[in-house]
């Protein structure tokens, strides 16, 4: 049996494209794996901390080695629940809108309750960071107003997709694989259907790599990518970014 994670970053509920295409892959993947329990986490309904300054600061005390105060302790708590609950999961699907050419400002502030030394990366001043959420799979369904195809000038515009793959293989993600439906606003709504169609087809058709736990790796962790020289001193319990 599967824990699986559904992280929805959209907000528009039945109109959302992302979602569309997630939900199809969720109703697929649950056909074939009924006992396998999912969990949706809706970032625009779910109560996540703020990553605010107590919470920073919480980060920095342990950062330099120190004790933490009764409230930082308090907020650091909270973080921590966050990144248990990420955690706890075998099998990751996420939904995510393209907003201002990058992602909607409350899975950033996910991503910044996820992404701390000594929970879900390490540092090591020979081995440089290393991902601590590893040999999990992860589906994304991305949704974009305009298109951004690879190979054009608007791919360097993606900061989307490109991010998503970046952050989640810091983390330790080596399986990702996704499903990208665009145009959803630019070129009228018969384009944005028939894309919409085509791409809840191959999210229907992808459960099934998911299922075996996605074997081919697709994209190479970030990690492994991101060199040692130059970066700065180890705190207790990792590198100060
Ligand atoms: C605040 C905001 C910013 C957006 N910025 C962009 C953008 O930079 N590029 C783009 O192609 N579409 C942009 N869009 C359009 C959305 O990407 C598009 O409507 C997409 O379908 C949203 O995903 P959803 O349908 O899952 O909510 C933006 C939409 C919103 C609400």
């Amino acid at each position: 049996m599967s824990r699986v994670l559904y992280i929805q970053a959209s907000p528009r509920g039945k109109r959302s494209k992302s979602l569309a295409v997630t939900d199809a892959f969720i109703k697929a993947y649950a056909k074939s794996n009924p006992d396998d329990p999912i969990a949706a986490l809706n970032l625009f309904e779910a109560n996540i901390p703020s990553f605010d300054g107590l919470a920073v600061q919480a980060k920095y005390t342990i950062l330099h080695g120190m004790e933490h105060s009764a409230e930082e302790l308090q907020a650091w708590r909270s973080v921590e629940k966050v990144i248990e609950t990420f955690k706890s999961a075998d099998k990751y699907v996420m939904a995510v809108p393209m907003w201002n050419f990058g992602i909607p400002y409350r899975l950033k502030q996910y991503i910044d309750l996820l992404v701390q030394p000594g929970y879900t990366f390490s540092f090591d001043p020979q081995q440089g960071y290393t991902g601590l959420v590893t040999a999990k799979p992860l589906f994304v369904g991305y949704a974009r107003g305009g298109e951004y195809p690879p190979g054009t000038d608007a791919e360097a515009f993606d900061l989307q997709k490109r991010y998503i793959e970046l952050i989640f293989g810091f983390m330790g993600f080596s399986q990702i694989e996704s499903v990208v439906v665009e145009p959803t606003l630019q070129g009228g709504p018969e384009v944005a259907q028939r894309k919409l169609a085509a791409a809840v087809e191959r999210a229907e058709q992808a459960w099934a790599a998911f299922s075996c736990r996605f074997q081919k790796a697709a994209v190479t962790s970030a990690s492994t990518l991101i060199p040692t020289g130059g970066t700065p001193k180890a705190g207790r319990s990792g590198g100060i970014r």
